[in-house]
């Protein structure tokens, strides 16, 4: 096949696939009466479901079975198919079958940064430090805080706009002042609040020649950029431990996946005991299989979640992950320069592409405005579907709202910028997915100069509930009207 036949072919894939998400079409009514398309820009939280996986689902669904059963038909299929999922996350993560596993996990990446981290702690005891970013996740912050005695947060690099990407030059020398005391470096590839991409590679190798390990938070990575675990150059850039959800990958579900080196794991009493992950047991012991993934999935697995993301990502890699990244981080610049130009945007994060590379998401505020109204609004009257607030990166999200208040702290007085602060102790978070276009980029940047210039006409329509949300003095979305499970089962039983 030539290279560009093979690229017409991928693009006509990721069509397929981005025509094809579930939710695209659904229709919302508005605080002006309206029914509207929503436009879906929160996929950091959560992806849209692919129709593809779905079906695929809809066609196992018959032959569901217990994986722990073993000689009936369906659950021989079952059981394929769970393995075949396995391999599946580490051909994804490019890892090497013969020296790393993978385990799914209950809930997300967070169950599997948790079980990491009190692993990491009991395999190498005398390491009782962890290297993390300010850029993190409270998921790749907070296990490691509870396991270990010492959390070290490098911070992000300082430019004259705003913050970068991790800054590298102080995590090094954080790692020569802590060199053998630290278990391992856990950083982020992609930031859930700005999207910067992270160098995680020449941090792998920084970690390694100090006798660290390096654990990535793939969660934001998984959908947006390729992962290689294995196969570098310079082995030392490989990466020991990656970590991702499936909901954030277009999976239905939010099976949680670790992959590592097997040798981190063997040895280690696994957290979950139980059925599945024993050789033998009697009355007073039991010996604990020394088979991956087996040990470290106690109890019947979530096998169509396991199945589901594993389709997920087959679709994804049929593609190609650098044909998807390309397209997505395009579309982030294209977001970035169409933002600059609303009045009064504040965009966080340093946004020269140039410098730091940047996708799936950008955070920011419309000045004088507080984030939870301006994402009541753009939901209540333009449909569109963000996130707000800090985004479990409580310090991160500080940090970028205190440096963007500097200026205005030279020009107003201490009561003023304290109200200025407390109305952004949050940001407003426009997100993307494959199935995102230019067009609902426009839409956002349409609405939010809509907002900016009707701000006196319409912030007096909401009030604000005492946890800080807003709500419209009128206009309420009954969600039962639109969908209930109970309302659903009645209606199919008659
Ligand atoms: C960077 C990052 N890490 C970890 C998590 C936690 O993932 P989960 O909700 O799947 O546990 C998230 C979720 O938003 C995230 O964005």
């Amino acid at each position: 096949m030539t290279g560009s036949h093979a690229s017409a072919q991928a693009h006509a894939m990721l069509e397929t696939l981005r025509r094809d998400a579930i939710g695209l079409d659904v229709h919302y009514q508005l605080a002006t009466g309206e029914r509207t398309r929503r436009i879906y820009l929160d996929s950091t939280a959560s992806t849209l479901r692919l129709k593809v996986v779905q079906e695929v689902l809809d066609r196992f669904q018959p032959h569901y079975s217990n994986t722990h059963s073993v000689l009936h038909f369906s659950a021989k299929l079952a059981s394929r198919e769970y393995q075949w999922a396995h391999r599946m996350v580490l051909d994804f993560v490019h890892a090497d079958a013969a020296t790393h596993m993978c385990f799914f996990t209950g809930s997300g990446a967070t169950a599997g940064m948790n079980r990491v981290a009190r692993t990491l702690r009991e395999k190498r005891p005398e390491r009782d430090l962890v290297l993390t970013s300010i850029m993190e996740h409270h998921s790749n912050d907070l296990p490691h805080r509870k396991h270990f005695r010492e959390v070290i947060h490098a911070p992000a690099i300082l430019t004259e706009t705003s913050l970068g990407s991790i800054d590298v030059a102080r995590l090094e020398e954080l790692l020569k002042n802590h060199g053998a005391r630290v278990n391992y470096v856990a950083v982020t590839g992609v930031s859930n609040v700005t999207g910067i991409v992270n160098p995680i590679h020449e941090i792998a190798a920084m970690a390694h020649r100090h006798g660290a390990l390096i654990v990535v938070d793939a969660a934001q990575m998984a959908a947006h950029l390729p992962i290689r675990m294995c196969g570098h150059a310079d082995a030392s850039q490989d990466l020991d431990v990656v970590v991702f959800s499936g909901h954030k990958v277009y999976a239905p579900g939010s099976p949680g996946v670790v992959a590592a080196r097997q040798s981190l794991f063997a040895g280690i009493e696994p957290q979950d005991v139980g059925g599945g992950m024993v050789d033998t047991v009697w009355v007073d012991r039991y010996t604990v299989s020394d088979r991956f993934p087996d040990r470290e999935e106690a109890g019947t697995p979530n096998i169509p979640g396991a199945i589901g993301l594993a389709g997920a990502l087959y679709a994804l890699e049929r593609v190609g992950m650098e044909t998807i990244a390309a397209e997505e981080e395009a579309l982030v610049r294209s977001a970035l320069a169409k933002l600059a130009t609303v009045p009064d945007i504040v965009i966080y994060g340093d946004p020269d592409a140039k410098r730091f590379r940047r996708t799936g998401a950008i955070s920011f505020n419309l000045k004088g405005l507080d984030h939870a109204l301006t994402a009541a609004i753009l939901n209540d009257y333009f449909n569109i579907a963000v996130r707000n607030e800090c985004f479990c990166a409580h310090p991160y999200v500080r940090e970028m709202v205190m440096l963007s208040l500097a200026e205005d702290a030279e020009r107003l007085d201490n009561a003023a910028l304290e109200r200025l602060a407390e109305m952004h102790r949050g940001m407003v978070r426009a997100s993307f997915g494959i199935y995102n276009t230019e067009r609902d980029v426009d839409a956002l940047v349409h609405a939010l100069r809509e907002i900016g210039a009707r701000r006196d006409e319409l912030a007096p329509l909401y009030r604000r509930l005492a946890n800080g949300d807003y709500e419209h003095i009128r206009f309420r979305f009954d969600p039962a009207q639109t969908f209930s499970v109970k309302g659903e089962v009645d209606r199919l039983l008659g």
